[in-house]
């Protein structure tokens, strides 16, 4: 019997929050396969708050979401039948998915394809640590903040998948690491399990204050997922010669073209004769597996935890990405598309 493809498809743009109500369900049978093609039975998707601009009218590092269409998004998924011996029935492949529970491989689509996950890897692993977060957390701490020895790095939205990775990294190269969550759980959690020095509770704790407490001397990376007033309190205390990274500004919750307010004390860039740099880590392609084979040395060693957040069923995505506008995840916000169908296959999922 043909499977059919239950597909979310992006039906109105939201002006604030994301919802249930901007997309609509619809059910169509799987395409035949062409020579080269592989079906792929989705399992689990990765949620990024990225994907809440796409669903803004404007161009941002890449076209806006169609309304009409598949929401675009990455997963991890298994090969069900196949007309391309790269592709073999079983295997998992990563990349981006969309909001469905089928989707065709084909080889030549590059990054923004499906690829073969690599062996002894767990398949969801390449949505979180080996995926954009584990990539932006790489090179944003490796090449735009540049660690150096002993000194003291701020990563802002500690408790999420980016900068609990970003975060670890720092450490890992020698840095005193500090973080910012929200909530008791979430800080004790980046102290006790992620292993920064220390972390702010910016609910229940004033920022500026608390920086001062913990980074005496001041900052010398701020490694930024939040913006607003976390990044206004961060550059108020910088160290001579620090490096902001802008790696995300989540505090606008990415739902206008402005993108929240810019830091209105930006000329502590000028006292401090500090820089700021954003970045998208898909600008990094070439140097993917470089990024992979360091963090599962690390991963491997014991130096590099993760935590995962799942959500149930495809229907549960749209909420699970407002979810990270509110701070329901800690680490990797995922969703389980499918459950397993045999006990064979690889995964836990
Ligand atoms: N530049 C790049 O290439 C790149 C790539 C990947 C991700 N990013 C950016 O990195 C950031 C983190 O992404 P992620 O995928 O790892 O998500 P995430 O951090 O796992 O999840 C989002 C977290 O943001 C925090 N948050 C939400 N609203 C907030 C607010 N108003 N103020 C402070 N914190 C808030 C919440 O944690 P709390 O409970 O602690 O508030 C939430 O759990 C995002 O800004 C994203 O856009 C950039």
């Amino acid at each position: 019997m043909t499977p059919t493809n239950r597909m979310l498809v992006f039906a109105s743009r939201p002006t604030d929050l994301v919802g249930p109500e901007h997309f609509r369900t619809v059910e169509a049978a799987v395409p035949d396969l062409a020579p080269g093609e592989a079906l792929v039975r989705v399992r689990v998707l990765g949620i990024d708050p990225t994907q809440r601009t796409w669903l803004n009218p404007e161009e941002t590092y890449i076209s806006p979401a169609r309304l009409g269409r598949v929401m675009p998004g990455s997963g991890v998924g298994q090969v069900v039948d196949t007309r391309n011996p790269s592709f073999p029935i079983g295997a998992w492949v990563f990349g981006m998915t969309g909001w469905q529970s089928y989707v065709v491989a084909r080889e030549e689509m590059g990054i923004f394809g499906l690829n073969l996950v690599p062996p002894g890897v767990r398949p969801e692993d390449m949505l979180g640590i080996f995926g954009p977060s584990g990539l932006a957390a790489y090179f944003g701490m490796l090449d735009i903040a540049r660690p150096v020895e002993g000194q003291t790095a701020l990563v802002t939205g500690a408790a999420g998948s980016t900068g609990s990775i970003a975060g670890q990294i720092g450490r890992i190269l020698g840095c005193r690491t500090v973080g910012s969550a929200g909530g008791d759980y979430k800080c004790r959690w980046v102290v006790d399990t992620a292993n920064f020095d220390g972390c702010i509770d910016y609910k229940s704790e004033p920022l500026a204050d608390r920086l001062v407490e913990l980074a005496p001397s001041g900052i010398d990376i701020v490694f930024d997922n939040v913006g607003g007033e976390a990044l206004e309190a961060a550059l108020d205390h910088l160290a001579p010669g620090a490096r902001v990274v802008l790696c995300g500004s989540i505090s606008s919750r990415y739902r206008s073209r402005s993108y929240g307010r810019g830091p209105g004390n930006y000329m502590q860039l000028a006292f401090k004769r500090a820089r700021m740099e954003g970045f998208i880590f898909l600008d990094y392609a070439d140097r993917f597996p470089e990024a992979f084979d360091r963090l599962k040395t690390w991963r491997d060693a014991g130096l590099l935890t993760v935590a995962t957040s799942v959500s149930e069923g495809l229907e549960s995505a749209p909420s699970a990405l407002a979810g990270l506008f509110t701070g329901k995840n800690l680490g990797k916000q995922l969703v389980r598309v499918a459950a397993q169908c045999a006990a064979k296959e690889l995964s836990p999922w």
